[in-house]
């Protein structure tokens, strides 16, 4: 597996992979990888025929008191794990790389940014949004894949992606699951073991209202109990429980289809998110 930093490297790397007409699959991630991004390599390496990995903790996707610093980093563990799988390349910018002095460009999402963690976090989605575009650019895929864990950032990327046109196809993979159902995600981490024990309160409420709203109770009255239910499972608090339209994210007050459960909590320090289809 080739790890490269420089741009002008990774466009004559890219080109030499895409000889002969092959297809090359992107999975852009933050590193810290655990078994869900493993299975975002595997669906690279079944849809295209080869593989290649980003790593790059973004910055301007991370609010003035969130966890940039903190967020774990292990890059010798994680290309280990990438060139077990028969990843082709890692594409590891450094921070000068990406946004060199004097970057003033972003890219906003407007409609689908707002809501959910957009407003919890403000200007995180642009942050996203941002990178990926500069991702794509530099990558320049046939193939992008998401995991369906951040439901709102895969929503936000595939519209990115249509209206500025990019000619890359935009995959969501399943949410991979711990055994007690908790979503993988690199923020599990900061869980102690008392909280990890806990946490399992949070896909198991959001289980119970998914089939509870299929079945016709109604929304509202179910969102607010499910907020109970997460909270009187050890959270401290609830960021939003909501229903929403699976595409286009609008809330919705009664259930119709296509329609997700999105939702984030708090447990400390750590925010956790995690979405459901319903029906
Ligand atoms: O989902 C993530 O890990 C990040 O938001 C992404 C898509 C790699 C952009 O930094």
């Amino acid at each position: 597996m080739q790890i490269i930093r420089d741009i002008a490297m990774l466009h004559r790397a890219v080109t030499a992979l895409k000889q002969g007409g092959k297809s090359v699959a992107l999975v852009p991630t933050m590193g810290a990888l655990h078994d869900g991004h493993i299975s975002l390599v595997r669906m690279a390496k079944r849809v295209a025929d080869h593989a290649v990995v980003s790593i790059f903790v973004n910055p301007t996707q991370f609010g003035p008191n969130e966890d940039f610093a903190a967020y774990p980093r292990d890059e010798a563990r994680d290309a280990a794990l990438l060139a077990q799988q028969g990843t082709a390349l890692l594409w590891a910018p450094d921070v000068g790389t990406m946004y060199p002095g004097g970057h003033s460009t972003h890219i906003e999402v407007a409609e689908l940014g707002a809501d959910y963690c957009g407003a919890a976090r403000p200007g995180h989605f642009d942050g996203v949004a941002t990178v990926v575009a500069k991702l794509f650019n530099q990558v320049r895929p046939d193939v992008a894949i998401f995991g369906e864990k951040d439901w709102q950032q895969l929503a936000i990327i595939r519209r990115m992606a249509r209206d500025l046109d990019f000619a890359i196809d935009i995959l969501g993979a399943p949410i991979a699951r711990d055994t007690d159902g908790l979503a993988l995600s690199s923020r599990n981490a900061y869980l102690s073991t008392a909280q990890r024990t806990a946490a399992t309160a949070f896909p198991q409420a959001l289980t119970v209202a998914a089939k509870a709203i299929a079945t016709g109770s109604d929304v509202e009255e179910t969102l607010a109990k499910t907020e109970a239910a997460i909270v009187a499972g050890g959270f401290d608090s609830v960021d939003y429980v909501a229903l929403a339209d699976a595409e286009n994210l609008e809330r919705l007050s009664a259930f119709r289809k296509p329609a997700r459960l999105l939702a984030a909590a708090r447990m400390g320090k750590t925010r956790l998110i995690d979405n459901l289809a319903v029906g």
